[in-house]
């Protein structure tokens, strides 16, 4: 057999705490609606000291640390964000400030399913035996793009990083996984490009704009997430020939305190393996379940030989669910 293991994990979070009470001074907004609407209570933003790399180097540096490994072991890095410090990629900054000199290095974008299709991409180089040892990192950094005067998003969303070292070994920890994409509900959840025409020569234009800010239709996105999370979790373990009651643990997305408890709800998956940190770090998008698993791990909460099913879901639309053991 050809499979692998998570060794090791790591976090590294923004340098400014943002409270609900400092985002009351900002817009018309409430520390009783926000925790009443999505379990927040404070989330953490980067000032211009800290960027996305900089970020992914340090949970990087954890997370080989836990796994005993120096950075030059690592055959690939794989930067799960959809906010690169760079648009050429981001991974190449965190393999050069690491160190990392052996490994190639990519950015996956797939927004909040960043983390988890990560996983199952890296998961591929390790199954084939092209590739021993990969550090995934997820982070981004939604507060350079949120408007911050949008109420119904700047409440939302905090930044962050996390990352794992996967190693290849003979049993496979990774017992199965999903992804699915709907391009019809695109339109729900954006970061878009604007496009403005500018006269170049005689007849022709280029276009050159800006990137506007996040907008999202949040009752969309509850509905898609409450409606498909229960539905591939309930997949993916069906495949792995498991069912809930097999889980220790389950951690998703951290989206919104409510969307989770919905979701534990559906699958009858009782409150206590469910793991949230969302009240602390807001919605850290691709890194919001490895900063979740690490934090549980360093707890000791999460044991050798645990069950763990992940699901991430977002924008795309897109949802990707897997389960392993620790
Ligand atoms: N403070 C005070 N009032 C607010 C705020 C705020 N921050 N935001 C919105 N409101 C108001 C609205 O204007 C509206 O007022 P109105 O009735 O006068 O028009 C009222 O509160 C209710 O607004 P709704 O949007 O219906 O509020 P809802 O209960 O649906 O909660 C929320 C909004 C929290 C965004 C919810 O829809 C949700 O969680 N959606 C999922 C969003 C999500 O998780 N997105 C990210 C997932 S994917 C990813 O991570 C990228």
């Amino acid at each position: 057999g050809s499979g692998l293991k998570i060794i090791g994990s790591g976090t590294a979070i923004a340098d400014q705490s943002l409270t609900n009470q400092d985002l009351s001074n900002i817009v018309e907004t409430s520390d009783e609606w926000i925790q009443s609407r999505t379990g927040m209570r404070q989330r953490y933003i980067c000032s211009a000291n800290e960027n996305l790399a900089s970020l992914g180097v340090k949970a990087g540096q954890k997370a080989l640390a836990m796994a005993g490994l120096q950075p030059d072991d690592l055959d690939l890095i794989i930067l799960a964000t959809s906010t690169p410090d760079d648009l050429f990629g981001s991974a190449a900054q965190i393999q050069g400030g690491l160190g990392a000199t052996r490994a190639f290095a990519f950015d996956v974008t797939a927004a909040c399913s960043g983390f988890v299709v990560g996983l199952n991409v890296a998961a591929q180089f390790l199954r084939t035996g092209v590739y021993q040892r990969v550090l995934l990192v997820g982070g981004d950094v939604l507060s350079r793009w949120v408007d911050w005067s949008d109420r119904t998003t700047c409440v939302l969303f905090g930044d962050g990083a996390g990352a794992v070292v996967l190693q290849r070994q003979a049993q496979d920890n990774l017992l199965a996984f999903e992804m699915y994409t709907d391009g019809s509900g695109n339109g729900c959840l954006n970061l878009p490009y604007q496009a403005v025409p500018q006269p170049l020569t005689a007849g022709k234009t280029v276009a050159q704009g800006t990137y506007q800010p996040i907008t999202m239709n949040g009752r969309e996105v509850y509905r898609f997430a409450v409606a498909k999370v229960p539905e591939i979790i309930e997949k993916v373990l069906f495949k792995a020939e498991l069912t809930t009651a097999d889980l220790d643990w389950v951690i998703l997305h951290q989206a919104n305190q409510r969307i989770m408890d919905a979701v534990g709800d559906r699958l009858a998956i009782p409150l206590e393996k469910m793991i949230s940190n969302v009240g602390n770090y807001g919605n850290t998008s691709a890194a919001s379940i490895p900063l979740a698993l690490d934090q549980a791990v360093r707890e000791g909460k999460i044991k050798e030989g645990d069950l763990i099913a992940l699901a991430g879901f977002g924008a795309g639309l897109t949802w990707a669910a897997s389960v392993v053991r620790w």
